[in-house]
């Protein structure tokens, strides 16, 4: 694959020059802003592939930041939504979809015996921390560093800045995260002395059990063990923040991969393949809480009839389809193993770690395990490699994160390889 001509990106500059007029930045999340040339104006996305404005069709492995699992505008899901549409759109009372979903949510997750369904990650987290704290009536929240839970005031912070935690962004009062926190992730020793000295105050300790925002990085062994030990003996309430790991690495999450089971977990992106719906859910003595309106959680599109039917037919698809993780397992696996090659024939040091349908890479020269690892790593250079991809037909999230969908196969792989072999030279 030989690169395109700058100029192949016309269209998008021209949008993006015309559109920064009057949507902020050009964009509407901060995160589109960072692709580079310019971010991409889509003219269609199906499947595994991706065309611009200008006419330049991508592999892509951006898959909407991680929702898209069945490929891009998935027909089977496409056709429910459509259906729900015409019939269920936004009726502001509760329709019979609802319950299905409820229930497959129940029957896939395992810390879920009652749930509430929502829209974004964000808020379903933001219930998770409410619910935390009504039901202890503490008010500490523990959470890790670099581990992402969304844009909300209460819980943005750590992420780009090392603890202690700050805040993350103007605007944001220190207040809100007053009550926030931040410690080093895989580090026992410094869990274990915040529960001694503060135990009694903590109402929740929220994590992503595998992280993946910020490098994907494999909880230590005994790690999540140990914190589900000092969360249960506290009487503080343990939250996984699955909104990545959950459906994506297994229909289970993480938590069914490491055995280890919250009190309250949050999921979403790969929930509804694009379709915005989210879910906060766990054992129905908190989840009472709810129920009695006692902790208050809300919202006008809740359960709303797009999303529900369009995340009941991605998670009836994930869960009848037998070796469905796997082949995105096997898929990500020779991914991770080829760029690696590819970079180290051009003399560089690219590493990689996941467990497949997610995964991180990084221009490094040892293994990244921890925050501090990653923040070492060489973040320029990868984004030029993500630009280089772009101009050879592969589309990358330029922080290092890729997403694997059911509609990639091994002719996308190969693709993707050799363009990183071309780029890699480039770059070497
Ligand atoms: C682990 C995690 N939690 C929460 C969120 C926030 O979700 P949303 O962007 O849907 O609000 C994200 C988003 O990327 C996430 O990765």
């Amino acid at each position: 694959m030989s690169p395109v001509a700058s100029d192949q990106y016309q269209e998008s500059k021209r949008l993006h020059d015309a559109s920064s007029r009057y949507l902020a930045g050009g964009v509407s999340t901060a995160f589109r802003m960072f692709e580079r040339p310019v971010p991409l104006v889509c003219e269609s996305a199906e499947g595994s592939s991706w065309t611009d404005v200008d006419g330049n069709r991508y592999i892509d492995f951006v898959c909407g930041y991680g929702p898209v699992i069945l490929g891009h505008s998935d027909p089977e899901v496409c056709e429910a939504a459509g259906r729900a549409a015409a019939s269920v759109q936004q009726v502001g009372g509760q329709h019979r979809e609802e319950l299905e979903l409820a229930e497959l949510l129940c029957q896939h997750v395992p810390c879920f015996e009652m749930v509430r369904i929502s829209l974004s990650g964000s808020e379903a987290v933001h219930g998770a921390i409410r619910l935390a704290r009504g039901v202890t009536g503490r008010s500490l929240v523990v959470k890790f560093a670099g581990h992402y839970h969304g844009w909300l005031d209460g819980a943005f912070t750590g992420i780009a800045h090392p603890p202690p935690g700050l805040p993350e962004s103007a605007g944001q009062p220190h207040e809100a995260i007053a009550g926030v926190v931040v410690v080093n992730w895989n580090e026992p020793e410094a869990i274990k002395d915040l529960f001694a000295r503060a135990g009694d105050r903590i109402a929740a300790v929220i994590m992503e059990p595998l992280p993946c925002n910020q490098g994907v990085l494999f909880p230590e062994g005994g790690y999540l063990e140990l914190v589900r030990e000092l969360t249960e003996s506290a009487g503080a309430i343990l939250i996984f923040d699955e909104v990545i790991t959950g459906f994506r690495i297994g229909l289970g999450g993480a938590q069914e991969r490491f055995g280890v089971i919250p009190d309250l977990t949050v999921v979403a992106k790969a929930m509804g393949n694009g379709f915005p719906v989210s879910a906060l859910g766990g054992r129905a003595e908190l989840m009472e809480a709810i129920a009695t309106n006692t902790v208050v959680h809300a919202g006008t599109y809740n359960g709303g009839g797009v999303s529900v039917a369009a995340s009941l037919a991605t998670l009836k698809r994930l869960s009848e389809d037998v070796g469905v993780h796997e082949r995105m397992v096997g898929l990500g696996g020779r991914l991770m193993a080829g760029l690696e090659q590819a970079a180290a024939n051009h003399g560089l040091s690219l590493v990689t770690a996941g467990p497949g349908p997610v995964f991180f890479a990084w221009f490094s020269q040892e293994p990244v395990r921890s925050f501090e690892d990653h923040l070492n790593a060489d973040g320029a250079m990868y984004a030029r490699f993500a630009e280089a991809m772009l101009a050879r037909g592969v589309r990358i999230i330029p922080a290092g994160r890729w997403y694997l969908t059911t509609a990639h196969d091994e002719d996308d792989v190969d693709r993707a390889l050799e363009a990183a072999d071309d780029a890699l030279a480039g770059l070497s």
